[in-house]
């Protein structure tokens, strides 16, 4: 990823997850912009950046918040990316009597700041395509009341929620919205805030008993795979020839499976030294054949790939719907447990990790008269599987994920005479995506740069589902 000339407003950049967001998109060759409201800070961490702008402001005050956005088009005539971190938190339970004080201290920095600045943004964002990220938090999801959190829940629940209502309104403009929510990162959170926890209480509530470090949440960059053995299943044709050529161009070892030997050969031919088993993952006999070749040939496993997965459209009004269901089945879900179950060993001793490929179908209903419904339930049975085995193999260091796309232009649709572009009007972004780009995901996820990942489900669907929510 390259961000020369690209112009970066990052809020709350004094520290923690602003800070090294701020230094890594300095570091990329990006114009940052740093806001903060402690000038001691600010001057320490643009020190470590590349000629930042630094503007010291309350993103809270509306005249501070129009002054950002005025300071960084007057200096530099545009805005690419608006990271919108800036955030606080604070405790106090409902019966304290306290609560409402720890509401207006929490709701205008980490939700009505976000909406201001937002909107000052978005003429210029449309200008330059851009994008925004808000940084949410797990926190979102909880509802622990011995902590006296919940305000600050409430407050990322709430932006959470406004991030998917932006990202529907400004996907017809070409700007995409993004959140990312991390669980514990060591920042200066807990001493703004008073709070009487620390670090190590943070940790014990995660299955991986490690909190983060900020750089994990922005670290999205340089990915080397040097040595590694990569298991990619699907590997013929569509997003899973697209990761092997990925992995094999960041230096991993890649072990390429599918059924056609043709077409893993043509792909196995833009690959560095990929090696290739043809098997069928459905048949027992075949799943173990290809552990113990990969195992012999290069003594491990770091990262398993289960991508290989075939649509087989029935009615449930047709008899041969058992059919479909069985195929089906087969290959998108009893395959990927018997693969799992045979490489979790190896992971485990290379403590690795496992990426699994549903669908957008695992989280929909298929309409009427598709004949997809074999298919999504496989999807959805996939998804829950990923989330059952990240917790059982977490304790071991093992993570695992799952990526649902949505429309790609792969051999899925042309084998059923479906032209993938008529998914086009069904995405907010009015397109659908290409292999490389779910490749690109699957990277960054079996990447050492996502090592507090996991159990995750990450949506790549160019907003069909803000889409769909809408209709
Ligand atoms: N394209 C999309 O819009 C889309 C959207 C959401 C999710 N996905 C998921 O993405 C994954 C990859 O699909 P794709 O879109 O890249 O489609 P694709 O181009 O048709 O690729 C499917 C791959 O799976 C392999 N495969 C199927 N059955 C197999 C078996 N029994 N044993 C070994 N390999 C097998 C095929 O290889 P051989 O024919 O050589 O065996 C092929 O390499 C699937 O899990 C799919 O559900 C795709």
């Amino acid at each position: 990823m390259s961000f020369n000339n690209k112009v970066v407003l990052v809020t709350g950049a004094s520290s923690g997850i602003g800070a090294a967001a701020a230094e890594a998109f300095s570091s990329e060759g990006a114009q940052v912009v740093m806001v903060g409201r402690n000038e001691t800070k600010l001057s320490a961490v643009a020190a470590k950046c590349n000629k930042p702008f630094v503007i010291r402001a309350d993103v809270a005050n509306d005249d501070d918040a129009r002054r950002i956005i005025d300071e960084t088009i007057e200096r530099f005539g545009r805005i690419d990316i608006l990271i919108n971190n800036a955030g606080v938190s604070g405790v106090a339970k409902l019966i304290s009597g306290k609560i409402i004080d720890i509401y207006d201290k929490i709701m205008p920095i980490n939700l009505r700041a976000v909406v201001l600045l937002t909107s000052l943004a978005t003429p210029h964002l449309i200008k330059t395509k851009g994008n925004i990220v808000n940084i949410s938090s797990v926190a979102a999801r909880l509802m622990d009341s011995r902590s006296g959190t919940a305000m600050y829940n409430v407050s990322k629940a709430a932006l959470n929620h406004f991030s998917l209502c932006a990202a529907e309104e400004l996907s017809r403009y070409g700007v995409r919205v993004n959140t990312i929510s991390p669980g514990p990162v060591v920042t200066d959170i807990l001493v703004n805030t008073n709070a009487k926890a620390t670090w190590d209480d943070f940790k014990k509530i995660t299955c991986l008993d490690r909190v983060s470090d900020p750089v994990e949440i922005v670290d999205l960059i340089i990915m080397s795979f040097k040595n590694k053995v990569v298991l990619v299943t699907g590997a013929s044709s569509g997003i899973g020839a697209a990761a092997a050529e990925a992995f094999s161009s960041e230096g991993a070892q890649v072990v390429m499976v599918g059924r056609n030997e043709t077409k893993l050969s043509a792909v196995a031919a833009k690959c560095n030294k990929a090696f290739f088993i043809r098997a069928d993952v459905a048949n027992d006999d075949d799943a173990r054949f290809i552990l113990d070749e990969t195992i012999n040939r290069f003594g491990k496993l770091d990262i398993l790939i289960n991508n290989a997965g075939v649509i087989i459209p029935e009615s449930i009004l047709n008899v041969n719907v058992l059919k479909s269901y069985d195929t089906t089945m087969g290959i998108n879900l009893r395959a990927i447990v018997h693969l799992t179950s045979l490489a979790a060993s190896h992971l485990i001793e290379t403590k690795g990790s496992i990426i699994n490929i549903s669908s957008v179908g695992g989280q929909m209903v298929p309409r009427p008269g598709s004949g997809f419904s074999m298919y999504y339930v496989s999807k959805a049975a996939l998804n829950h599987f990923g989330l059952c085995i990240a917790a059982e193999l977490a304790p071991y260091g093992v993570r695992v994920n799952t990526i649902s796309p949505g429309p790609v232009r792969t051999n899925i649709f042309n084998d059923l005479n479906i032209d993938v572009d008529n998914f086009c009007n069904s995405t907010a972004l009015q397109r659908v995506s290409e292999p490389k780009e779910v490749a690109d995901l699957i990277l960054f996820l079996s990447s050492d740069k996502a090592k507090a990942i996991t159990g995750s489900n990450y949506v790549i669907d160019n907003g069909i589902f803000i889409c769909r929510a809408m209709k």
